[in-house]
């Protein structure tokens, strides 16, 4: 009852007390199209909880999603699905953080647990504040880690994890991960030894002779 009264209590605040800051795009386009705004802060619904974010990451996903710049086959999907002018939402997929209020009807979190998760399209974690459902992709966060460590875990590891799951990793095997030292690839490579592959990395940082990409490492 304690927690489902904050989430009311923060209905009932001013409009302008409800504000928080955030980094919005004003339109599809490169980095400079991101802007800080104070914008209204969500407040959670039903098994919602509201997250005050502590650290999120700018993945790829992120990049695509701001620049625009998708294959021109999934051109319309995408702006039909994120905007046609302009990404409806606030960007953002992943981050770490303390649960600030919760819905009604939550039942796994409680205000002042920290959590790290990855919201996928419900994007939102530029912000100060950001809500997801609480059945979604997010979890207490290992005390071993701080939040920038947090953060910088569920978009690599769990594409990582997906994309080797579906082309079934099995000990013994031989794997190269082009683009090791990334987010997805970091995982991948240590993901790929704990299921017992032999793993081979390739990562783009140019050499000191000048030459692109670095010599494969196991
Ligand atoms: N299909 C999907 O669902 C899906 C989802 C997410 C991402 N992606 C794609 O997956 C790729 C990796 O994503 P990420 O988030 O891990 O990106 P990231 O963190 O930016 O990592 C990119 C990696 O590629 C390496 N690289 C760059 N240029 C290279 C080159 N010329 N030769 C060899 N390696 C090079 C980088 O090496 P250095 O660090 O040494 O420069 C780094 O290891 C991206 O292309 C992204 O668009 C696909």
């Amino acid at each position: 009852m304690a927690q489902m009264s904050i989430a009311n209590e923060e209905r009932k605040r001013p409009e302008a007390q409800r504000l928080m800051r955030a980094v919005v795009c004003a339109r599809y386009g490169p980095p400079d199209v991101l802007r800080l705004a104070d914008i209204p802060r969500p407040i959670p619904r039903n098994r919602d909880i509201c997250v005050r974010v502590a650290a999120t990451s700018v993945t790829s996903s992120d990049c695509i999603v701001r620049s625009g710049k998708v294959d021109p086959r999934l051109w319309l999907l995408m702006r039909l699905v994120i905007g046609l002018r302009r990404p409806r939402k606030t960007l953002g997929m992943v981050f770490a953080g303390e649960v600030a209020s919760v819905g009604p009807e939550v039942t796994r979190f409680q205000v002042g647990d920290e959590v790290f998760g990855f919201d996928r399209f419900g994007f939102g974690a530029y912000a100060e504040f950001k809500c997801m459902r609480e059945t979604g992709l997010v979890a207490l966060k290992p005390a071993n880690l701080d939040d920038e460590e947090a953060a910088a875990i569920p978009y690599g590891g769990l594409l990582a994890l997906h994309f080797l799951t579906a082309g079934g990793i099995a000990a013994g095997q031989k794997v190269l991960v082009y683009g090791a030292s990334g987010a997805i690839g970091s995982s991948a490579v240590q993901l790929a030894r704990h299921f017992g592959a032999r793993v081979t990395g390739v990562s783009g940082t140019p050499t000191s002779s000048g030459s692109g990409g670095s010599a494969p490492r196991r």
